[in-house]
């Protein structure tokens, strides 16, 4: 069942118009930052009833007020008193009305000459450098702190050096931003894949950096509209995409009741519209299809053999056989937990948990743009 969002927000907002903030300067609650083409806008927002004030962003040439970000998710402000600000160490804080620090940013590089913080108009809010303009070189961000929304430019994965593990986690309702029992990140065991979970419970498996599409082989609408990436080096992994046209506003949301939904922007229609959500493809559960099977949201039963391999349970589709024999004559289980090419042109995926092979990632003939692994590690779809 598709759940159609809508939020009803209601802001009492004075429009400075600007993009940034210096230290000395503050953003009040009822004031906002806007970013410079206008599509992103930053300020104190009440979520549906709740009379507590966050500091968010949200849509302002599109979709007006479906917030996207969240700071103080765990600290709310009681009142209208909040106030953002910045200090000359580059660090956000947002205060209350009784100079209580009820967030605050935490920078890891050292401070700027002069700090500045800015609204983006990717819906990034960064802390940086003001005559920096090097991406690399930013003291703060809140793409870094994702909350229910991945946004084009966004990235999920693990920094092995730092440690740091960006990824989605639900609102615990539609009131409350603080982290619910959902999240969307990247299991880096083995041979890494996204996965949503119910706390520590895989429920599921998103293989969605084959380049064209989630698993499955049918071919969302709009595929076409995204460049994915993942990338994987031994400091890093991530999986992240970007619009090709960046007038195309679309959004990937993990709600409150564990439901994933990949939306775009409909002007026309002044609604976004849902073009893929979690529940909505069987082969997105975790192991449907067990091992050595491919899944097609197409195809009933959904799930098939591998070619080379039988079938050997008795068992049939519904009850999820787990158990596959391969007949092949040239080995294909790869225990480094790679993807690898078979002689057909067929991307197989392998699950590095139990390194056997898990599913077929993309079809013999692809009508889908190219993909291509590179040396580096980078895997793109162009
Ligand atoms: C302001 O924040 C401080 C620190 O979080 C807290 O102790 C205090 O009760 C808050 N004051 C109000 C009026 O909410
Ligand atoms: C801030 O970052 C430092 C170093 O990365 C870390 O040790 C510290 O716990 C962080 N503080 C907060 C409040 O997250
Ligand atoms: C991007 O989308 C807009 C509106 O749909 C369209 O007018 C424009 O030509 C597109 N740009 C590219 C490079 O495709
Ligand atoms: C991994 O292997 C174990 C034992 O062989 C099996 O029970 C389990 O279902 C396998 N997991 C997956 C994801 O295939």
């Amino acid at each position: 069942m598709v759940l159609v969002l809508c939020w009803f927000l209601f802001f009492t907002t004075r429009t400075l118009a600007l993009s940034t903030i210096s230290p000395g300067q503050s953003i009040k609650d009822g004031e906002t930052l806007v970013s410079a083409s206008g599509n992103f806008e930053l300020g104190f927002f009440s979520p549906g009833n709740s009379k507590s004030r966050y500091l968010g962003i949200w849509y302002k040439k599109a979709s007006t007020g479906t917030v996207v970000w969240v700071a103080n998710r765990e600290a709310s402000v009681s009142d209208a008193s909040g106030v953002l600000s910045i200090n000359d160490k580059g660090v956000l804080s947002i205060m209350n009305g009784t100079k209580g620090i009820v967030w605050s940013s935490n920078t890891s590089r050292n401070a700027a000459e002069e700090s500045v913080a800015q609204l983006l108009d990717s819906g990034n809010f960064v802390v940086k450098d003001r005559i920096d303009n090097d991406p690399e070189k930013v003291l703060w961000q809140s793409f870094d702190y994702p909350c229910d929304t991945f946004l084009p430019g966004m990235k999920i994965g693990i920094n092995f050096v730092t440690g740091f593990d960006r990824h989605l986690s639900s609102w615990k309702s539609m009131e409350d931003p603080a982290p619910g029992i959902y999240s969307f990140r990247i299991d880096p065991r083995g041979f890494p894949q996204l996965v949503l979970k119910k706390g520590p419970e895989i429920l599921f498996r998103a293989g969605s950096w084959n380049g064209v599409y989630f698993t499955g082989k049918s071919v969302p609408k709009y595929y076409t509209v995204y460049r994915y990436e993942f990338f994987s080096n031994p400091n890093e992994i991530y999986y992240g995409y970007k619009a090709r046209n960046s007038t195309i506003f679309s959004r990937y949301l993990l709600d409150p009741s564990g439901q994933i939904q990949r939306s775009i922007w409909n002007e026309r229609k002044k609604d976004w519209e849902v073009f893929l959500t979690s529940d909505a493809d069987q082969c997105l559960i975790y192991a449907y299809c067990g091992s050595y099977a491919s899944c097609t949201t197409e195809g009933s039963p959904p799930c098939k053999c591998l070619e080379g391999f039988v079938h050997r349970s008795a068992s049939t589709w519904n009850l999820r056989p787990v158990l596959w024999i391969a007949n092949r004559n040239k080995p294909i289980t790869d225990t480094s937990g790679r993807l690898t090419i078979d002689g057909g042109g067929i991307l197989i995926l392998l699950d590095g948990r139990n390194s056997s092979i898990w599913s077929l990632m993309v079809p013999r003939k692809a009508e889908a743009p190219v993909e291509q692994l590179l040396d580096s590690g980078n895997y793109v779809l162009k």
